[in-house]
């Protein structure tokens, strides 16, 4: 038996669970019961991230204290897990006396081994909010390409970096106040002291996934920084020792959440373990946190080199996953497809959910799609057609016919023992979070089992006479198939186990347990395990997640019935009907023309540059030009199709379309109210 420790990167205690977050959540729940049910004791712990300055601003824009916006986020993180059935052994918060003294201690370490430099830094400060202000707090012109509104760190528009000092006419975009520039002290951890340590710890076996050691390996060669671990006040956190009015920058303090939520667990619940077995640095034990892709850089670099500098162990790995995008698609709340954790609930059972992540998911951090109508068709084909399906026909002969108990003898002792073995591989592809290989294997079984059954139908020998013997022992090695079955796919479906178990009247369900045949063994009546998906559900989850069209969704479900009914007629004179589904599947965007030019050798088109929000900026070609010249459309917002195939022309490729109303007589350009920002959502 091994001793391990599991966490789950902490929640920001500014919003609610969704989608993208439950998929790390569910690979590291899977894991945790798989390795529970090969019979490891496995600890799993989480907390909400609760510091820093988005979470001090949302209290303030909610009107309550920093105290109360993060204890209802975690009433509600609590909830959303627990609906899902991601069942944290503990769930702190990082705003915890335990964390504050264990961040000290770590920091005091570090400042004692000479880890910590202390040196001014000027920056941009709000003098009517009178805080400093990171990036995202400031907007301006480019100094580079003198785009407008550009965010403090980088322009969007000529994708150039900068210090916020350099942004022409900069605002505050928490009060609007030109911000004046003011030095401070800041507290910095010298991450280069640890330069050679973190470049052997990132290449130790097992410790990362291999991409993104070969990332990290980038990283290193370009030279690591010192990283500024201090907030002036006011700040929403954890002071800093002998430094009054400065603050834990929130990254310092996060993951030290996962030695003090240990730290509560076992206060709370296991007094028998030592904390010290798991966090010294010659523990046998071991730790592994599951994290995002998106925060590697601190779970890679500063977060070993805090443990290193305080004389800590490090995690044994770090378990990375991709993204998440629904239907191909980064999620979009103008889509439906920004669906939270709470939203989902209402309309699904969360071990569809649970299942088709577990299909999906391996050890390679590639990123994940939730495709919705593959999401009903395999939840419906494997679950439901599968495996439910083979209990339910045999369950209720042996519930009729034969008193609720199994046939004394094994009519199919290879075929159960084929079964039986198939566990030994299932089992090492969980442990290697291959969790899709793992499903597959018990695809084919449950495919086996079917056939089998398909063979014998037992449903044809009940009407035989003489035959009962034979319905009974083929019922009996069917039931028998689906326990391996449900066993297999506890870590997964942890709620279907549960009632298999009852039903079939088990004390164990762990993996070990399989290996006993049931034979003359009673089991309880059988009661229908799961629903099939109904797609109307997921349309109705879809719609409710519809956040643009929110403000009329009835409307727009009805107008595409209308649509539909009348016929309407387009201004081309073709008939034209589409569903709301085939309207959302259009991405329309607001741009700014950063540049109009004509064509040579057309007279109807203008070549436009567009400023669509994304990382580079598009070329349109566009049938305005009779009524355009190009002076006027500079600097004009206007609105792009932007997920339109691009369309290769005589005069080069165009990349989206421009929306503009046309009535024989002239061309009209769509243009939204000034106040709309390139990459703005048009629905
Ligand atoms: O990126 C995030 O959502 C952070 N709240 C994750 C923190 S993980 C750990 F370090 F606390
Ligand atoms: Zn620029």
């Amino acid at each position: 038996m091994r001793n391990i420790l599991v966490t789950n990167a902490l929640p920001y205690a500014n919003g609610p669970i969704h989608m993208g977050h439950l998929l790390g959540y569910i690979q590291a729940d899977i894991w945790v019961r798989a390795m529970r049910a090969m019979g490891h004791d496995v600890i799993y712990v989480c907390a909400d991230d609760a510091h820093g300055t988005a979470i001090m601003l949302r209290a303030e824009a909610n009107g309550i204290s920093p105290e109360q916006q993060i204890a209802t986020v975690r009433q509600e993180h609590i909830r959303d897990f627990d609906g899902f059935g991601v069942h944290f052994d503990h769930y702190d918060s990082t705003h915890s006396q335990e964390n504050k003294a264990r961040a000290s201690e770590i920091y005091l370490k570090n400042r004692e081994a000479g880890n910590i430099a202390i040196r001014p830094v000027t920056q941009l400060f709000d003098p009517e909010k009178g805080m400093f202000l990171s990036d995202r707090f400031i907007k301006g012109t480019c100094p580079k390409c003198k785009a407008e509104d550009q965010y403090g760190d980088s322009c969007e528009v000529c994708g150039s970096t900068y210090n916020a000092t350099e942004l022409i006419n900069p605002r505050s975009t928490l009060s609007g106040a030109t911000p004046v520039e003011k030095s401070s002290d800041h507290y910095f951890f010298k991450l280069p002291n640890f330069a050679e340590y973190l470049q052997k710890w990132t290449r130790d076996a097992g410790r990362l996934p291999v991409s993104i050691a070969n990332k990290l390996d980038e990283w290193f060669e370009n030279g690591l920084n010192d990283w500024d671990i201090s907030r002036d006040a006011p700040y929403f956190g954890f002071e800093i020792p002998d430094a009054p009015d400065k603050y834990f920058y929130v990254w310092v303090d996060a993951p030290v959440g996962y030695m003090s939520s240990f730290e509560n667990y076992i206060k709370t619940s296991r007094p028998e373990l030592n904390f010290d077995d798991y966090w010294k640095k010659e523990s046998g034990n071991e730790v592994y946190h599951f994290i995002g892709k998106d925060i590697v850089y601190f779970h890679a670099l500063f977060w070993p080199a805090m443990l290193e500098g305080a004389d800590y162990r490090t995690p044994t790995s770090l378990f990375v996953n991709g993204f998440l995008t629904v239907n191909g698609q980064k999620m979009s709340k103008s889509r439906g497809t920004f669906i939270k954790a709470e939203t989902y609930l209402q309309h699904l059972n969360p071990e569809y959910l649970r299942y088709y992540f577990a299909s999906k998911l391996s050890d390679k951090v590639e990123d994940s799609d939730l495709n919705l109508d593959d999401f009903v068709q395999k939840v419906n084909s494997d679950l439901v057609g599968k495996v439910v399906n083979i209990a339910s026909r045999c369950a209720r002969f042996i519930n009729s016919n034969f008193n609720h108990t199994l046939s004394a003898d094994c009519a199919e002792p290879e075929l159960i023992e084929s079964f039986i073995a198939a566990g030994d591989s299932i089992a090492s592809a969980y442990e290697a979070r291959e969790f899709s290989t793992a499903i597959r294997e018990i695809m084919t079984l449950a495919d086996k089992a079917n056939q089998y059954i398909d063979e014998k139908k037992p449903w044809a020998l009940a009407k035989q006479e003489g035959q009962q013997q034979q319905v009974h022992d083929v019922c009996s090695v069917g039931i028998n198939l689906f326990r391996q079955l449900a066993v297999y796919l506890a870590p997964v479906l942890p709620t279907l186990a549960m009632q298999v178990q009852h039903f079939l009247n088990l004390d164990r369900f762990d993996f070990a347990s399989r290996q006993t045949v049931l034979l003359n063994h009673e089991i309880a009546q059988f009661q229908p395990l799961m629903q099939r998906v109904d797609p109307k559900a997921v349309a109705a989850m879809v719609e409710a997640s519809t956040e643009s069209l929110a403000a009329a969704p009835a409307k727009a479900e009805k107008k595409a019935v209308t649509v539909k009914e009348k016929k309407t007629e387009t201004s081309a004179g073709e008939t034209a009907v589409i569903g709301i589904e085939d309207f959302m599947k259009i991405d329309l965007r607001v741009a700014r023309v950063l540049d109009a030019t004509t064509v040579e050798g057309s007279d109807k088109l203008l070549q436009l540059t567009l400023d669509a929000g994304e990382a580079e900026p598009r070329n349109v070609f566009s049938g305005i030009r009779s009524a355009y010249t190009p002076e006027q459309l500079k600097d004009k917002l206007v609105v792009v199709v932007v997920n339109l195939a691009p369309r290769k022309m005589r005069f080069g490729i165009s990349n989206g379309m421009v929306l503009a109303a046309g009535n024989g007589d002239g061309i009209f350009i769509i243009s939204p109210d000034s106040g709309a920002k390139p990459g703005d959502q048009v629905s």
